[in-house]
């Protein structure tokens, strides 16, 4: 089934954030024709300053507003017909979902209920054309030992708040695509790094943490493993799906490219150094291991080859030449690290760190 048509009116939730930002991006600056409405809460995640560069263009809106809101939702559908919703917006960080599962209950789960209802509700009839694209991770999958790898059909065993909520979505995207008919598609990618990723999480945290000289919190030995991929081929692979993928089809999206904590954060240390005229191993001074994540999956690795040989996708980047793009954005963005690392986000780093 080909979902491209010459105009397009595509919902894209969460377009705020790190990797929707991303989506956001490549779809308004390489389909002219499409007309791309980022629906947003702008909560403590979402930054507007992620799309400075394509604020202004004719075939983009941004709508602010949350997807647990029914009364919203249903507003925004009347007002613009979407044609195709993609669907990023949600609570991300796992240690959050720790300190307080219930926020990732109502928006995660909540959220994209309210969503497909409104979908069911106007689309009825006339799917023709039409997708609803549910962004997802590979965290449902649960942990793996030191082999194997997860494909599209292993069974999911969520572990964190986080996770669980994740996979509750993704059963009711499916269930209403079966129930319902609704033209839908998931896919289930690895951790993600790149430029505009919010400093809680693994890989910018540990950038920010260089620059001011702080400790390096490694959680546990640092000996558990992630695959990571560049979000920008993240956003390549969601485009690729979009327009390729099969309704009712799951597709995983993967690096190729696994790696224990301890490892990336030495790497980061050693081109940190460089670039900042460190000496050698003076960075590396700053890792301490602190108290392990509760419940820490040990390893995620995706077997992504569905994607590569049914679509063609793969990744464009070595991790190594992605690393170095993202420290260099890091360096020279340092104001936009600034400013949202100040108020809230050091009463976070405080609650999660402080005599951990
Ligand atoms: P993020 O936390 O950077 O961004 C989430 C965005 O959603 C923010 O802009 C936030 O304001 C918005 N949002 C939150 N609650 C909302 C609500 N109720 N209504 C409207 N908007 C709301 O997240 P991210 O890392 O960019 O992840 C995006 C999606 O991709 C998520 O669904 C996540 O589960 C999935 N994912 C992330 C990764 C990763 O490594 N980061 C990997 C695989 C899948
Ligand atoms: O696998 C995909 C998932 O990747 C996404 O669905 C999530 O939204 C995303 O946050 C990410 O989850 P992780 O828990 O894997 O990412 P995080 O960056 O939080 O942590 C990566 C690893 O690093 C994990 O093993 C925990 C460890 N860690 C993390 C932080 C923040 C540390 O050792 N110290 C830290 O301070």
């Amino acid at each position: 089934m080909s979902h491209m048509s010459a105009q397009k009116k595509i919902l894209v939730t969460g377009g705020a954030g790190f990797i929707g930002s991303h989506v956001v991006r490549l779809f308004v600056q390489k389909y002219p024709a499409y007309h791309i409405y980022n629906l947003d809460k702008l909560t403590y995640a979402g930054n507007l300053e992620n799309l400075k560069d394509v604020e202004s263009a004719s075939n983009y809106t941004f709508l602010k507003g949350d997807i647990t809101d029914h009364g919203y939702i249903d507003g925004i559908f009347k007002a613009h017909g979407f044609d195709a919703v993609i669907h990023l917006a949600a609570e991300s960080h796992v240690d959050r979902s720790i300190e307080n599962p219930m926020e990732f209950v109502t928006t995660n789960v909540l959220g994209t209920a309210v969503l497909l209802n409104a979908v069911r509700e106007h689309w009825k009839g006339q799917t023709e054309g039409k997708l609803f694209y549910h962004v997802s991770t590979d965290e449902v999958y649960g942990s793996l030992s030191d082999d194997g790898f997860f494909t599209e059909t292993t069974p999911y065993d969520p572990r964190s708040p986080y996770s669980a909520s994740k996979a509750s979505s993704d059963h009711l995207v499916r269930a209403y695509n079966h129930t319902f008919h609704i033209p839908a598609l998931v896919s289930n990618c690895s951790n993600n790094y790149g430029s505009h990723q919010f400093p809680e999480k693994l890989i910018p945290l540990m950038i920010n943490n260089i620059v001011h000289n702080k400790p390096l919190p490694i959680y546990g030995k640092g000996e558990n493993v992630r695959d990571w991929l560049w979000v920008n081929d993240h956003a390549r692979a969601i485009d690729v799906i979009f327009h390729k993928g099969k309704s009712g089809d799951t597709y995983n999206i993967g690096g190729f490219n696994e790696w224990k904590n301890i490892d990336i954060v030495t790497l980061l240390c050693k081109v940190m150094d460089q670039k900042l005229g460190r000496p050698e191993g003076t960075s590396a001074e700053l890792v301490t291991f602190v108290k392990d994540r509760a419940g820490h999956d040990f390893r995620y690795a995706i077997d992504a080859n569905k994607l590569k040989t049914e679509l063609g996708w793969e990744p464009s980047i070595t991790f190594e030449k992605g690393l170095e793009a993202t420290v260099d954005w890091y360096l020279s963005n340092q104001e936009w690290v600034a400013s949202i690392t100040s108020g809230a986000y050091q009463q976070y780093y405080q609650q999660q760190y402080e005599g951990r």
